[in-house]
Formats: structure tokens, sequence, C-alpha cells
């Protein structure tokens, strides 16, 4: 993941005792191709020292107002000129209630107040402080000023009690800074989209499925919400995690799909089928598990229904947008689909180079004809994509 390259990060730590997840955040800032500058709070530096941070982001860290480093003590206001965000995490309910309040009694309260970038904050307390009346005036003023807010989670606490109040995971965070920091091409927009593959049962414990991982669908799905869309992805059965945002339908069979995609069908402004579908399932599936008896086993194939055609020959269809895996001759079977399904886009894909993996290498093609894009990674495929379909969109 390198999505932050290029971005500068100020990540301020406060003093709770999630500032030891602070140094894992860093790690993974630095993963993510950001530049981060870390400020600490005094009780900030009792949790964690600032060696840690320095050894970690590779820079001096910050910690007072007073600081002769810089030549002209303005660290308050020098340090976020540059930066593209300002993160707090962890953030004590006593930095919310100095940031709502617009106090400056020490440098990362002072630079927040200075700071002319945008501020994401990461809550971290225990759950009576965070459902306190006093944290949720703050919260909510905070969000009034445009403060990002993100978390905190439920669950287990450093003081033993169980309840809201965790700071938000590490991975979690970086995820919404990726996504808070992105153009929104797509905001408003409702995209139905499929992933996967389908498993058609033969007996109660054997079925028919396709080495589809639903890498590249989930990465979609992921690239389409960083772009502002509100996506619904009904997917067959993976090992996945549900991308940040995204509300997922879990499916087995085709049969099972198309009717979750035509319950939500309606509402939706584009429709995407990324599911690697079967096109057959067995005919009269069996009760009972199928015993050994001769040689061979005959099992009879009926066709499924074909979910994209059928989306895309609605009365008042969505933008639909096919994907097609093909072994061979990619360019007349991808753009053959584009008419014979009626799509607006088709993402055509050599299953050699797509089925499975991390990394795809994909052709576009629409009306005005094939865009390739270079191999890479299924995010940065999924980038692309979500680029090319914006500019048709837009
Ligand atoms: O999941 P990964 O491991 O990351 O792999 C990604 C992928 C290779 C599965 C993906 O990039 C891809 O190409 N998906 C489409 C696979 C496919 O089934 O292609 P197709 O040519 O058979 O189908 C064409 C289109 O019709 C697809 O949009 C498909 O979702 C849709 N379809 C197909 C059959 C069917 N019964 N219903 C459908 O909706």
């Amino acid at each position: 993941m390198t999505e932050l390259t290029g971005k500068t990060i100020v990540l301020g730590v406060s003093g709770g005792i999630a500032a030891y997840k602070a140094a894992e955040l860093t790690r993974l800032l630095i993963k993510a191709g950001a530049r981060v500058h870390v400020v600490m709070t005094e009780n900030g530096a009792r949790f964690v020292t600032p060696t840690t941070f320095q050894a970690l982001s590779g820079n001096p860290v910050w910690t007072e107002a007073w600081d002769e480093r810089r030549a002209n003590n303005m660290s308050h206001i020098d340090l976020t000129r540059a930066a593209d965000a300002l993160l707090i995490a962890p953030a004590t309910a006593n930095i919310l209630a100095k940031l709502a309040n617009g106090l400056a009694d020490d440098l990362l309260s002072t630079l927040t107040l200075a700071r002319d970038c945008p501020l994401l904050v990461a809550p971290a307390m225990n759950r009576q402080m965070w459902s306190n009346p006093a944290t949720q005036r703050n919260v909510a003023q905070l969000k009034t000023d445009g403060v990002r807010i993100i978390g905190p989670d439920a669950g287990e606490q450093a003081c033993g009690e169980v309840g809201e109040g965790r700071m938000s995971e590490p991975a979690d965070i970086v995820e919404a800074l990726i996504s808070f920091l992105q153009l929104k091409p797509l905001a408003g927009k409702t995209v139905l989209m499929t992933a996967g593959p389908t498993y058609e049962p033969i007996d109660p414990v054997r079925g028919i499925t396709n080495i589809s991982s639903g890498k590249m669908g989930y990465a979609l799905a992921r690239a389409l919400v960083h772009a502002g869309a509100q996506v619904q992805l009904v997917s067959g059965p993976v090992a996945l995690a549900a991308p940040q945002g995204v509300e997922r339908i879990g499916v087995q069979s085709a049969r099972e799909m198309q009717q979750a995609v035509m319950l939500r069908v309606a509402q939706a402004d584009i429709f995407i089928g990324v599911a690697a579908v079967a096109d057959y399932r067995v005919a009269n599936v069996a009760a009972d598990k199928i015993k050994k008896t001769g040689d061979t086993l005959t099992l009879e194939l009926t066709r499924n229904p074909d979910i994209l055609a059928e989306v895309a020959s609605l009365p008042a269809a969505p933008f639909c947008v096919g994907f097609a895996a093909e072994s061979q001759n990619l360019d007349a079977y991808a753009s053959g689909k584009l008419t014979a399904k009626r799509l607006k886009l088709v993402v055509g894909n050599l299953v050699q180079d797509g089925m499975g993996g991390d990394t795809n290498q994909v052709v576009l093609y629409d009306a005005e004809g094939a865009h390739p894009l270079p191999r890479a990674s299924k995010t940065d495929v999924a980038a692309g994509i979500v680029a090319h379909l914006a500019r048709m969109l837009g």
C-alpha cells in the first residue's frame, strides 16, 4: 500500500495508554508512503518515549513549544504548514476538550489551533469518559468545526472495563486517512456490485466453484468508497474482510446472487459485475451425500441466469460495467461483451493475469475504444478503473 506517497502527516500523540498503538500507526503510515512528523504531549511522552517515534518516523519528535531546534521558535506554526493532515491518535478526553474550546497551552494544542490543514482525531479513553455529556458535547462541537472523528471502537479496555472508547486499530485509522485524503468524484453515487466466485452445490458436502479470490472486486469496492460512492457488495464465498464503509451481502450460488442484486438494483446508479459467476449449476442437487457406486458419475448441469445481462436489459438500467475474464483473444471477446450485453464499460483481463493473485493487467473497453492499464497491484488497478469511470460519468 503506497497510497500516502508524497503526503506529509503530522501525528499528534496525547497521553493515553493507546499511545503504544501510535507506534504501530507510525509504522503503517511510513509503509503507506507518508512522511511523518510526530508531536507528543508531555503525558503522551510518559507512555511511550519520543525515541521510539523518532526511530520509527525517521524524523525528530516535537514535545515542547519552546524548542531551540527551530531557529524561529515557531514549531507551532511551521510543523503543519507543509502537512496534508494533522492526525491526533490517541486523542484523550482532555485534548478533545481543549480543541473544542480553542485552548492552546502546549505544543500540540497550539499547533492544532494554528494549523491550515485538515484535522482528524482518533479518540481513546475509558467508556465513562467517552459517554460523559461533556465529552459528547466536545465531540459534537469538533464535528461542527469540520474535524473528522475516527472511531472509537467498543470492546475490552485497558482498565478492564468493557464498552465504547477504545482507539480504533492502527490499520483502520490509516484506511480512514487514505479515504479522507482522496478526491470524491463519485460522491452521491450508489454502486451495486458483485465479487468473488459462486458455489453451486452438488450434494450437502460438495459443490462446483472456481478460483476467483474476490481480491479484484474487493479492491474495486474499496476504491469506489474512497471516491465517495455508497457501495453495496454482493459477494460469493471468499476469505476477505469487507472494506471499510462497504455494505457486504454474502451469498453462495448464482441464483442467490441474482436475487440479492435484483432486490437492490432499483436504487443503484452504477452496477459492476466482477464476480466469476458459474454459468451452469447442477440440475438435481442431491439431498444426501452421494455414495460411491459406479466407476463414473454423470452430473446434469443447467444454465444459470446471466445477472449482468439481466440488469443491463432493465428498462431503467443503471450504468453497467462488466468484467471479462478470458484465456485468449481478449480484445475480440471483451469488446464483443460490450455490445452483446449492452454495457457502458468492460474491464478485460486474462485469467492467467488476474485470477487469484494480488496483481492484474486489464484493458478497459468503452465506446471510444480500448484503454490498457499497466500491470499493477489490484489496489492500483482498482484506482485506475475508478478514475476512468469517474471521467466517463463526469
Ligand atoms: O477474484 P479475483 O481472484 O481477484 O479475480 C478477478 C477476476 C478475474 C474474477 C475478475 O477480474 C473478472 O474478470 N471477473 C469476471 C469473471 C467472469 O466471470 O467473466 P465472464 O466473462 O464469464 O463474465 C462476463 C461478465 O458477466 C462478468 O461481469 C460477470 O460478473 C457477469 N456474469 C457472468 C455470468 C453470469 N451468469 N452472470 C453474470 O453476471
